[in-house]
């Protein structure tokens, strides 16, 4: 009798046994195709957009599927070691045509304002560098059908491409009520994706986030840096470290975010003047939010500097004058700027940027490429 209790007992715990583990155990959600794998055994947990939503996002982001050819991806030139830009001055998109501009990282797009979920009309952040966009979800799209990106002819091709894999109904199907595949859901799910890829675990994060005593965080030469950065050369009038988005949110489209920062006296790419046609929008460029900047070499809308001692020598005596500069970069003469930076004080700012380099972001398994080669 005693025996056949204790034998019920241990059927009885390891029925429950197996059913805890069969349902903790992920899902399988590997999928087979063009000799490729996916691997999605990741969860997301952005307050706004489901799980599901970003998981579909992440696949279409990294899906060769999306360029004409099946050449390139969103992840070609946006790679997640580098912060979601890359180390080229120009980007090479489906036929090996170079970008006009530098790839920017992608992080903290998006997840900050209503305007960029099309609820609001206007305000919001300006998205390229010539701040020609503010909606994400209008603005994911448009690398696909950039003729040197990926060169999708239309809406309705980009469609039937991505019907063409048999691994979308079912992950669409999870994001949507149902499996149907139609363009306004492919960019709201990438757009989720890319609001998910969010940096806020830097030193710099961890000690005004969480109002940590300096030195537990940056050492005396960072801490230098930041005081440099901060006070004396002003760095932070423009580029806004506490702000998520690098600069202040006006919550108008007046581009106040976007500026001329002296690169050149004369402009061939004329950024914001390219799109207003404006003259005295000639040569300005949105302020870069500078997260992990330590990992996203060569600098500026061009990449025309291979590092940050270069982009310190710029502000430090290289800035050009032409109508359009900002003042914050004239002395009070009106010329510009002379800072003679000394190379420790360089040293140290350069140490500083260093801090905003947010490790977690580049490993996190949640925003790396899900295609796995055999
Ligand atoms: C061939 C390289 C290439 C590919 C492929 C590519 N991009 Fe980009 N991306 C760029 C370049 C270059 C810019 C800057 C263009 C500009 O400012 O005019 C950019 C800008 C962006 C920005 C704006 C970032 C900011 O801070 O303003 C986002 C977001 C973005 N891309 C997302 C995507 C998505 C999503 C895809 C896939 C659908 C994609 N990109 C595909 C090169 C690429
Ligand atoms: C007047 C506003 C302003 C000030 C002051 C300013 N910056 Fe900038 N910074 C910008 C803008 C705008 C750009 C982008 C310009 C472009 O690409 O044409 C930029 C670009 C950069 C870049 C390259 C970012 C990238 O992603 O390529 C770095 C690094 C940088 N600034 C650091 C600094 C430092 C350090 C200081 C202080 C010595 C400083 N900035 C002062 C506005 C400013």
């Amino acid at each position: 009798m005693k025996t056949k209790k204790l034998t019920f007992y241990f059927f009885a715990s390891a029925c429950v046994l197996l059913i805890v583990v069969s349902c903790s155990k992920k899902e399988d959600l590997s999928y087979n195709t063009n000799s490729r794998t996916l691997d999605l055994s990741q969860n997301y947990s952005y307050d706004l957009g489901s799980d599901e939503l970003a998981t579909l996002g992440r696949v279409l982001f990294y899906d060769n599927t999306l360029s004409v050819n099946n050449s390139v991806s969103c992840g070609s030139c946006h790679k997640q070691s580098r912060a979601f830009a890359d180390t080229r001055a120009s980007s090479r998109g489906f036929e090996n045509v170079e970008t006009s501009r530098n790839t920017p990282p992608i992080q903290n797009i998006g997840g900050f304002s209503l305007v960029n979920m099309g609820v609001m009309s206007k305000g919001g952040q300006a998205l390229f560098w010539d701040g020609r966009e503010r909606i994400l979800q209008n603005m994911v799209m448009q690398p696909v059908f950039n003729h040197v990106e990926m060169g999708v002819k239309n809406t309705g091709d980009l469609v039937n491409r991505v019907k063409s894999r048999s691994y979308y109904p079912e992950l669409f199907s999870k994001a949507f009520d149902d499996e149907e595949i139609t363009f306004n859901r492919i960019s709201e799910a990438i757009m989720w994706f890319v609001r998910n890829i969010q940096t806020n675990h830097s030193p710099f994060d961890q000690l005004f986030r969480n109002a940590i005593v300096n030195d537990q965080v940056l050492n005396s030469q960072e801490q230098r840096g930041m005081n440099l950065f901060f006070g004396k050369y002003n760095c932070g009038s423009c580029h806004q470290l506490h702000s998520p988005t690098g600069y202040l949110p006006t919550g108008e489209t007046d581009n106040s975010e976007l500026l001329n920062i002296g690169l050149d006296q004369v402009y061939t790419d004329k950024g914001l003047g390219g799109i207003t046609g404006k003259p005295e929008d000639d040569g300005k460029f949105k302020i870069p939010n500078l997260r992990n900047i330590a990992l996203t070499a060569p600098y500026m809308h061009d990449g025309r500097f291979e590092t940050l001692e270069e982009v310190l020598d710029h502000y430090n005596n290289g800035v050009q004058d032409n109508p359009n500069l900002d003042s914050r970069l004239r002395d009070i003469s009106g010329k510009p700027q002379v800072l003679n930076i000394s190379t420790a004080e360089k040293e140290d700012i350069i140490a500083f940027l260093h801090t905003l380099t947010d490790g977690q972001m580049i490993t996190d398994p949640r925003l790396s490429d899900p295609f796995k080669k055999y």
